[in-house]
């Protein structure tokens, strides 16, 4: 905390309220008093200028573009560590050394595999059903199933919980896949890396033998680093709230899957090769800018603009480089690609975006990589909920074993009839 002060004057009096001090970033006003003293509460939708919560996991400087977990930069993450050491780094603070590295390996490896009950929940859904949809109900499905991790009190339970949901996303997922193109389900290989395990379950049949692609194997580790945490954007929110109930913690994950679906959220990257899709030609981009700044037309341009960035999103940098990356080294060209980079082109010379900061997002060129390494648009925000499992879970235990936590439970500015007297039917 710091010795400074914010003065607040209403007409009960004056109020004075701390400012803390984070170790970087704004100062806070800690208004927790506000209420209690005033009388008074404040109005945020949207949370645009409030703070839910501290926490030691990840700083976002949105003017700058950068974007630090634990401290290190996300492209130095992106381009030297793993997904697993970050999942380490983003669980326990620090990097692991090379045997804690190796037995956050074997536990993860060990909690792949899903109760064979639960492969009786895909089959109550349509082959057609979204993937997101059935992602929702079957980790939420988890909760019924792993009774011994749900002391929520205990942080070796949670910590157990933590890695069961890390391990059994791919899986979950990629039995989401299997199901709506109607092949088997494929089991977990132990002696494969976390991201080739996933490739394996997702593009491999039992009728031959599955070779992972080095240069696709890193290319979605990258894309899980890129997405592994954000501080407190919606769907971790979500997390930290139902979590705060003292809600098991397969239900606070599927509620933080749900949230992410959304298209202003985790559905953008869908969204976005859909965007680029349906431009298809570069001639076309002028039309959809200029829907894009029309009032009238709810059209945006998804993939850019972004709540806390108002600069380069630093994921987006090492997205695109990561796409022009992936489609050399499988020889591929795609359209969309140049789409994209001249609608960036475009976007960041004129002044609508230039005046809102409206920059390309981590969902703008995600797409483009997924497309090229065969994952239908569908499975985009499946892939996404894998990687921010790894925060939601880091949060979820954050959030529990800070003993400043409560309950969420925001306020509200009301604005509905004041009282007045129930009417007989017969009489209204
Ligand atoms: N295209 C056109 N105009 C935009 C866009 C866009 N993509 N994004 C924001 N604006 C305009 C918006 O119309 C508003 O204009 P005005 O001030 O004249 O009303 C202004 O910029 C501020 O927008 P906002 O909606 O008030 O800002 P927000 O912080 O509430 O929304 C956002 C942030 C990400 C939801 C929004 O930029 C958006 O809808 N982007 C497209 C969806 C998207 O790419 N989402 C992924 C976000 S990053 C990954 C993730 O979080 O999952």
């Amino acid at each position: 905390m710091t010795d400074k002060t914010v003065k607040f004057t209403t007409e009960g009096g004056d109020f004075t309220y701390p400012l803390l001090e984070g170790s970087v970033g704004p100062d806070v006003i800690d208004i927790r008093k506000l209420y209690g003293e005033s009388g008074k509460f404040t109005y945020d939708p949207g949370f645009t200028s409030t703070a839910s919560c501290q926490s030691a996991i990840t700083y976002i400087d949105g003017d700058e573009g950068i974007l630090l977990h634990r401290g290190f930069p996300i492209d130095q993450l992106a381009e030297q560590s793993s997904f697993m050491e970050v999942a380490y780094l983003l669980l326990h603070g620090d990097l692991p050394d090379a045997d804690e590295l190796h037995e956050f390996n074997y536990t993860i490896t060990r909690h792949t595999m899903v109760h064979e009950q639960l492969a009786t929940f895909f089959r109550g859904f349509r082959r057609d059903a979204h993937p997101m949809a059935i992602m929702c109900g079957v980790v939420g499905a988890l909760s019924a199933f792993y009774h011994d991790s749900t002391d929520i009190t205990d942080p070796q339970q949670r910590l157990i919980a933590s890695h069961r949901l890390i391990a059994k996303m791919p899986t979950l997922a990629a039995m989401a896949f299997k199901y709506s193109i109607g092949q088997p389900f494929i089991f977990p290989k132990n002696d494969l890396s976390y991201t080739g395990n996933f490739l394996r379950m997702t593009f491999g049949v039992p009728a031959e033998p599955y070779e992972v692609n080095p240069i696709i194997e890193r290319a979605m580790e990258r894309i899980f680093i890129l997405h592994a945490d954000h501080e407190q954007n919606a769907s971790t929110s979500t997390v930290r709230l139902a979590g705060s109930s003292g809600a098991n913690p397969f239900a606070c994950i599927a509620a933080g899957i749900a949230c992410l679906w959304g298209p202003a959220h985790g559905g953008a990257n869908e969204a976005a090769l859909n965007m680029l899709r349906e431009i298809g030609d570069v001639k076309r981009i002028p039309e959809y800018i200029a829907r894009a700044k029309d009032k009238n037309d709810p059209f945006r341009l998804m993939g850019f603009g972004h709540r806390v960035y108002k600069n380069y999103d630093p994921r987006a940098k090492v997205m695109q480089q990561t796409a022009e990356e992936v489609l050399k080294e499988l020889g591929k060209t795609d359209p969309v690609l140049d789409v994209a980079k001249e609608l960036e082109h475009i976007a960041l010379n004129d002044s609508y975006f230039i005046e809102k900061k409206l920059y390309p997002n981590v969902d703008f060129y995600s797409g483009v990589i997924l497309n090229a390494i065969g994952f239908p648009t569908e499975m985009f925000t499946v892939l996404f909920a894998i990687a921010r499992t790894v925060g939601w879970v880091a949060q979820w235990n954050e959030m529990i074993s800070d003993p400043e936590q409560k309950i969420g439970r925001p306020r509200q500015l009301y604005v509905g009839a004041t009282m007045r007297d129930y009417v007989q039917v017969a009489d209204r």
